[in-house]
This record gives structure tokens, sequence and C-alpha cells, in this order.
């Protein structure tokens, strides 16, 4: 393990309107070429308890916006296939959030994910029922990206190496 102080691994979770919309390669490279890498990668169909220990389990989304809330969600999600990715570099939970942008796409910076691929506000989607399409899922904190890790992977999924542009990095 050639690991380091500051060197974190984070999930991510390419949601159905990535994977529907076929532009999972793009939204990939936006990471990488930052520096971070796949320490993991697959494709999967969650269910619906899968997805109750991934929001409210863990995310506390019933406790914190209703069930309501979690029903418009796991509809999302439950539309197509996902793919969850672990990244891995320095300070990867935080860096990965900025790089995805905030949850509401109309509010999320320029230049975010989240803002580069989608237009839509909470507004709207609370008048059709729907839970936001905002195209990725990514760790909130280093403790959720633990759990939401362990949830997904087993060890031997997940792979320790190092990275040739590393070369550059110490
Ligand atoms: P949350 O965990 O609060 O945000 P994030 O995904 O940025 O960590 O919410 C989970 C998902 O629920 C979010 O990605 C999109 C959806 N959502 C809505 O549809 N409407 C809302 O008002 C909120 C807050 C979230």
């Amino acid at each position: 393990m050639w690991k380091m102080a500051k060197i974190q691994r984070t999930l991510v979770v390419l949601k159905p309107d990535s994977v529907g919309r076929s532009i999972v390669g793009e939204i990939i490279s936006r990471f990488e070429r930052t520096g971070l890498h796949i320490a993991a990668m697959k494709m999967l169909q969650p269910s619906k308890d899968f997805f109750y220990y991934h929001y409210e389990t863990i995310g506390t989304m019933i406790s914190r916006r209703g069930e309501k809330a979690f029903n418009r969600q796991l509809n999302t999600m439950m539309k197509m296939p996902v793919i969850a990715i672990i990244f891995e570099w320095v300070e990867a939970v935080e860096y990965v959030r900025k790089l995805v942008g905030s949850t509401e796409p109309k509010a999320a910076a320029p230049g975010t994910i989240r803002w580069d691929y989608a237009h839509m506000s909470f507004d709207y989607a609370d008048e059709v029922d729907i839970g936001v399409p905002n195209l990725v899922h990514a760790s909130g904190s280093v403790e959720e990206a633990e759990k939401e890790i362990a949830h997904r992977f087993k060890k031997e999924e997940i792979f320790d190496y190092k990275p040739l542009h590393h070369a550059f990095t110490r």
C-alpha cells in the first residue's frame, strides 16, 4: 500500500440519467483528468432494499425529508442501471463533491458536472413529482464514503495501484 495521509477514497455513482444519456465516458473523464484514479468500478441495477440502505440507513433521507421524497428518489434511481466507481486521490471526498456541484442543478456553479450537463430546479421536480435527475452521487463525508464503499464493494474488488502520473506528484 503506497498510500499516505490525505489520500482518500470516495464513492461516485453515475445515476440512471448519466447511463441513459450515454454520457458516462464524458463524466468519468471529468474526474480522471484532474488526477483522480479509479480504484474500483461496476455496473449494477440495485434493488429497493439496496437504495433504502444507501439513502436512509446511511443517508437518513426519510428522517430528514420524509417518505415521499424517498419514493420519488427511488423512482428516479431505479429507471436504469447505475455505475458505481471508487475514485482515489488527495482529499478526494471534498474535491469530488466540488467537481460534482450542489444538489440542485439550477444552483450548481458553472463548470460543475451538475451545471454543465443538466438544467433542473427543485421546484420543477416537486411539481412533476420526481427525484431531481442530477447525474452523479458523490459521498458527502469521509465517514459516509467508508460506509458507502463497504456497502457496494468487496475488498477484493478494490484495487491498490500507483498510477503512472504519480511520478510527478511526489
Ligand atoms: P441529498 O443526499 O440531500 O443530496 P446529494 O445527492 O447532493 O448528496 O439528496 C439525495 C438526492 O435526492 C439528490 O441527489 C437529488 C434528490 N433531491 C430531490 O429530488 N429534491 C430535493 O429537494 C433534494 C434536497 C434532493
